[in-house]
Order: structure tokens, then C-alpha cells, then sequence
């Protein structure tokens, strides 16, 4: 790769012991993916924040890049941490593990990076813009930061973005260049799309089209008369978990959708598929349902208004979550929503949601809205599932 004389030096080690390491995780990066520069980037989302992911050795990785002098050269936040940081007790995580959170996101913070943990970084100004080089791990924010805002990562894993906030650079490869951008598939839904449950079954359903598939194009997506800001974050969550997707074009709604051809090759997804992909995430009884979660990806303050609205008044009578970044959980206390929300019984657990938090084995089955939270609850907690629309998901955990 060509390196500029800045890039070299860090690699050589003038910029201290982190930004050597992490030059030296990007050229591997870029070696590896055939890229012939670095990139400058203007805004990093660092995924491996969660000590129930990162373990001992993630943690002590971090410590040593924190102890190396690593400090963030570009604006940095990080993806939800295993516990709310204010309100852990409350949740039930267990003391230990809390000590060695906090551990995690000190290391973070002494590298200067932006200590609010969320994967939703684009409600909480981190906000790239149009054809801006950034460099974003979690799936889901990658997914809408191409999509969505025009900007343009690739997925990156822990170690790589952190890399790339160390050094202020990501290697040209992948969703950086144009060629890689182009769609290879359109897709016609010729389905009611009106409820987020509705876009998370659509990102399923093509999801699990581009799995079968060796090439893993970019869609190109008709049909979709609208989307809200909170449909299309259950969509990107969607098809990124079960398609492995940073990128789709949607007619009329997304900015690169206009400027690229709808390929002919064409999936048509109907009515009876939505509906499959739907009955596929219940298989759970709602007699046992005991955890339900909303906020995956993290709720909108929009969202939080409506909970607010269904929960006054009310009591829940199961464990419930209610998943968010503390910048929008902040908004929701000035606004009174925090208050009748908790006056209800359910929690506010802000920074961190129900599949980065250690809860193996507490619950048998979650209610929720997301179709990505679904997937893992099942994964990674052997929970089963109920997958229904945000208000009805209310009504089980008043039930
Ligand atoms: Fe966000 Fe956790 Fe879902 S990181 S997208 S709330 S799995």
C-alpha cells in the first residue's frame, strides 16, 4: 500500500506505541483486502464495548492501546456497553461484572473517545454526511450510515475501527469505492409495509435471500411508498443480521438510489412472504413471555413519547426494558417520559440493550419488535421469541 509520510510515521512509531499498532492493524486490513491507500476518515462507531463479548483478553487489549497513549484523532463513539452504567442494580447485572464495564469504558474515555454507548450514534450527532469516509463497526449503523446518509464505511470489527480512530485513517477497499456500490439485485415488495415489524420481516426475508446467494449484491428496493426514520433503523438492523448487507438502495428514499440502475434480475417479495417472515419469530406462547424489550436499534425519542403515552397510568407485570442512548434518555427525563414510564414499572436501561447484557439463563421468552433482537435472543440466549408490532409489545407487558 501507499502510505503518505504521515502514515508512516505512525507506523514507525513516532505517534507512540497504539497508533503503531493500529497502522499496523489497517495495512494488515488493507493488504489483505487489496487496497492501494489509506482514507481519511471523519467519524469512528467502535463496536466491543460489552465485557460479556470482550472477555479478559478484550479488555486487557484495550487497556494496553490506552496505556500505549492512543487518543482518538476524529469524533468517536462506541456501541452499547453489557449494563446502564446509572442503573446496572436495578437491571440485576452482578457487581463484578459492573467493575470490569466500567473498566472497559475508562479505557475508552482516556482515549478520548465519546463514552455514550449506543448503536444508534446518528440520533446522537455523530452524523456523517453525504459521501463522507467514516469508519463504523456495528451492523446496523453501518447499514443505514451508507444506505441512509450516503456515507461510507465497510463493517468494521472492534479492533479495525478502533484502528482507524487511533490514526484518523481506514484503508480504500469495499463501500469506499463507487464500483462497490452499484446494485446487483432489485428487489419489487408487493407487500403492505407500514409497522416496523413489517420492515424488520422485509430485511429477514431478502436477508435470508442474499445468505443463498455467493455473490452478496447490493439490493436495489421498489415498492416501499415511505418509511419513517424508525422503520428504515429496524430495516438496516434487519437485513444487515439476517444478509450480512451494508448497503441498499431504496427508490425514493434513500440519496444513491437515484443515481445508480436498477439491475433486471428481480426478487419479488409479496404479501405471504412478509407474513412467513413474521410467523417465523413467534414461537413463543404469550403465556411465557417474561422479558420484553423495546430499542433495538436504540429508541428514538419519538418512540420513547409513544411508550410513554401507552404507559401512563399503567403497571407492567413482566420485566421490561427499555433500550436507548443516554443522550435520548436524557431528553425523555426533561421531558416527563422518563417519569411515567417508570412509574409503570419498566426500566430504563440506557447505553446497553438485551443481547449485549450478560442475562443468559434469566428468561424463557422476550417480546419485542425487532426482528435483529430476535435472532440473537434465540442465538445467544436460547430465548424464544413473540415479534409484534411496538404497541402490541406494550400490551404483553401490561398482559
Ligand atoms: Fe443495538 Fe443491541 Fe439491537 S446493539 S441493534 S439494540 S442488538
Amino acid at each position: 500500500m501507499k502510505l503518505t509520510s504521515e502514515e508512516r510515521a505512525m507506523l514507525e512509531g513516532t505517534s507512540g506505541r497504539a497508533a503503531r499498532k493500529a497502522m499496523e492493524i489497517l495495512l494488515a486490513l488493507g493488504t489483505i483486502y487489496g487496497a492501494e491507500r489509506m482514507l481519511p476518515v471523519s467519524s469512528v462507531q467502535v463496536a466491543g464495548v460489552s465485557y460479556d463479548n470482550l472477555g479478559e483478553a478484550g479488555l486487557q487489549f484495550l487497556s494496553e492501546m490506552a496505556a500505549g497513549g492512543g487518543k482518538a484523532r476524529v469524533p468517536t463513539t462506541l456501541n452499547p456497553a453489557g449494563m446502564d452504567i446509572e442503573n446496572w442494580q436495578a437491571l440485576g447485572i452482578e457487581a463484578n461484572f459492573a467493575e470490569k464495564q466500567k473498566q472497559v469504558i475508562e479505557a475508552f474515555a482516556s482515549m478520548g473517545i465519546l463514552t455514550t454507548c449506543t448503536c444508534t450514534p446518528y440520533l446522537v450527532g455523530n452524523l456523517p454526511g453525504y459521501g463522507e469516509h467514516i469508519a463504523w463497526a456495528e451492523s446496523s449503523a453501518v447499514c443505514y450510515a451508507n444506505s441512509v446518509l450516503g456515507a461510507r464505511t465497510n463493517r468494521e470489527g472492534g479492533p479495525s475501527a478502533l484502528a482507524a480512530a487511533l490514526t484518523g485513517r481506514t484503508p480504500a477497499y469495499g463501500m469506499h469505492l463507487d464500483k462497490n456500490r452499484q446494485p446487483g439485485l432489485t428487489v419489487e415488495v408487493e407487500a403492505c409495509l407500514a409497522e416496523n415489524t413489517d420492515f424488520g420481516a422485509l430485511g429477514k426475508a431478502i436477508g435470508e435471500h442474499l445468505e443463498t446467494l455467493e455473490s452478496k449484491p447490493v439490493t436495489y428496493i421498489r415498492g416501499a411508498q415511505s418509511a419513517t426514520l424508525e422503520n428504515i433503523k429496524s430495516f438496516c438492523a434487519s437485513l444487515a443480521t439476517y444478509g450480512g448487507a451494508a448497503l441498499f438502495h431504496m427508490e425514493g428514499i434513500t440519496p444513491e438510489a437515484s443515481q445508480v440502475t436498477p439491475p433486471e434480475e428481480t426478487l419479488r417479495i409479496t404479501q405471504a412472504n412478509l407474513e412467513e417472515a413474521i410467523r417465523s419469530l413467534n414461537d413463543a406462547e404469550p403465556q411465557e413471555v417474561d422479558f420484553v424489550s423495546l430499542g433495538c436499534p436504540h429508541l428514538s425519542i419519538q418512540e420513547i413519547a409513544r411508550l410513554a403515552e401507552l404507559l401512563r397510568g399503567k403497571q407492567v407485570t413482566k420485566e421490561f426494558w427499555i433500550t436507548t442512548a443516554r443522550p435520548t434518555k436524557q431528553m425523555a427525563d426533561r421531558m416527563g417520559y422518563t417519569q411515567i414510564i417508570e412509574a409503570s414499572g419498566a426500566k430504563f436501561a440506557a447505553d446497553t440493550c438485551c443481547v449485549v447484557a450478560p442475562i443468559q439463563g434469566r428468561f424463557k421468552a422476550l417480546a419485542t419488535d425487532s426482528a435483529k433482537a430476535c435472532y440473537y435472543a434465540y442465538a445467544k440466549n436460547k430465548f424464544k421469541t413473540v415479534f409484534k408490532p411496538f404497541d402490541e409489545v406494550v400490551k404483553e407487558a401490561l398482559f
